[in-house]
């Protein structure tokens, strides 16, 4: 069940940090002509082929402008956001040629809520599953709206990064209500540059956003198996690594087609992957990492025994530390733990 201030906390958490995905910014939409452009050859679609396509997106309108511009038939898109609804209702009034974008307000959860008046062939959600707080029930309402033969791409979190390991953590106790006092805070240990600035929207996206799961992409295969869905592209996976390496290891992608899909498949499904706990759901063997389970749910069963300025501090300098990757710096599994060991063991405790 979403909680109460799910559909405005969500709202709020991206219109925050997507100001120039809203306004289009050139940067945010080049940005988006780049990966949709290699999600398309990984989903083995041709730039000829997109003018036959009915795409269904929900996202930030910044992905459906830009698979307009590409030419697709129609592009239906669904947000619980108002302003990402808003910005593509501006964009078609304003320019015709974007007359085949239809925005739609909705939370793709709620039974029944997505209706095309076309079927979809490709179903594009980069970065959206993992938010959903009913996952089962948005498959099931998009599902209702693809065509027999059909594609669907999906960009996922997945379980067993150290920069989710931390984040899990965090998201424990950092509670909606103390943004101003962690951005203050942030502010107060960081220079204002390029890389202080993308940190802390990051930051903000997951200290904050109402719904954060971590996916085995192996039982996301199993869902979609049931369905007969053949994937037909996906990263390599294991269950964890914590040495510190690119950006992408945080997520994968996973790319389906079926040939025959009839809506009485729907009945064989009833629930979909669960999020996966870093501490509790993921079996670890180096005792480092034990060690560091050990201190965190120490930390967790302890924590009315300190103050608020302490736990913020101490969210942001772990933070800091899940995020070497971003500067390029190899660190090992091992040398990681041992840094947010030390946090934990002496710093403010
Ligand atoms: C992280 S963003 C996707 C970013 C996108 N890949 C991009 O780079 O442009 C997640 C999107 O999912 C939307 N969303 C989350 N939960 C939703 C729900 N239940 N129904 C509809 N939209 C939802 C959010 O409003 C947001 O626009």
């Amino acid at each position: 069940m979403k909680s109460k201030n799910h559909d405005k906390e969500m709202h709020d958490v991206y219109a925050k940090i997507y100001k120039d995905f809203y306004i289009f910014s050139e940067e945010a939409l080049n940005y988006t002509r780049r990966i949709i452009l290699k999600n398309l050859t990984e989903s083995n679609i041709s730039l000829e082929n997109i003018k036959n396509l009915n795409v269904l997106n929900i996202g930030p309108a910044r992905e459906a402008r830009v698979f307009s511009e590409l030419g697709a038939k129609n592009v239906f898109h669904f947000d619980i956001s108002k302003t990402a609804v808003n910005a593509l209702t501006k964009l078609k009034e304003s320019d015709p040629i974007f007359s085949n974008i239809h925005s739609n307000l909705v939370d793709a959860c709620a039974p029944g809520a997505l209706k095309t008046e076309k079927k979809i062939d490709y179903v594009y959600l980069a970065g959206v599953l993992h938010h959903l707080h009913d996952p089962c029930q948005a498959i099931k309402n998009i599902l209702a709206c693809i065509s027999p033969e059909s594609k669907l791409f999906f960009r996922i979190y997945k379980s067993g990064s150290f920069g989710f390991y931390i984040t899990d953590f965090i998201r424990k106790f950092i509670t909606y209500d103390t943004q101003s006092e962690v951005h203050k805070t942030f502010s107060e240990k960081f220079e204002i540059n390029d890389y202080s600035k993308q940190l802390e929207a990051d930051l903000h996206d997951n200290f904050f956003v109402p719904i954060l799961n971590l996916f085995d992409p192996k039982e996301i295969d199993k869902f979609f198996q049931i369905l007969d869905f053949k994937l037909i592209h996906s990263d390599d996976y294991v269950s964890y690594d914590h040495s510190s390496i690119d950006h992408s290891s945080q997520g994968t992608t996973l790319i389906y087609e079926t040939k025959n899909f009839e809506l009485s498949k729907l009945s064989r499904i009833n629930e979909f992957p669960s999020h996966l706990d870093q501490i509790e759901d993921v079996t670890y063997s180096e005792e480092f990492i034990l060690n560091t389970n050990i201190l965190m749910t120490r930390f967790l069963k302890n924590i009315n025994l300190y103050r608020k300025k302490e736990i913020i501090n101490l969210s942001i300098d772990l933070y800091k530390e899940s995020q070497l990757y971003r500067k390029k710096e190899y660190q090992s599994s091992e040398s990681n733990h041992l840094r947010i060991q030390k946090f934990l063991k002496n710093k403010y405790f």
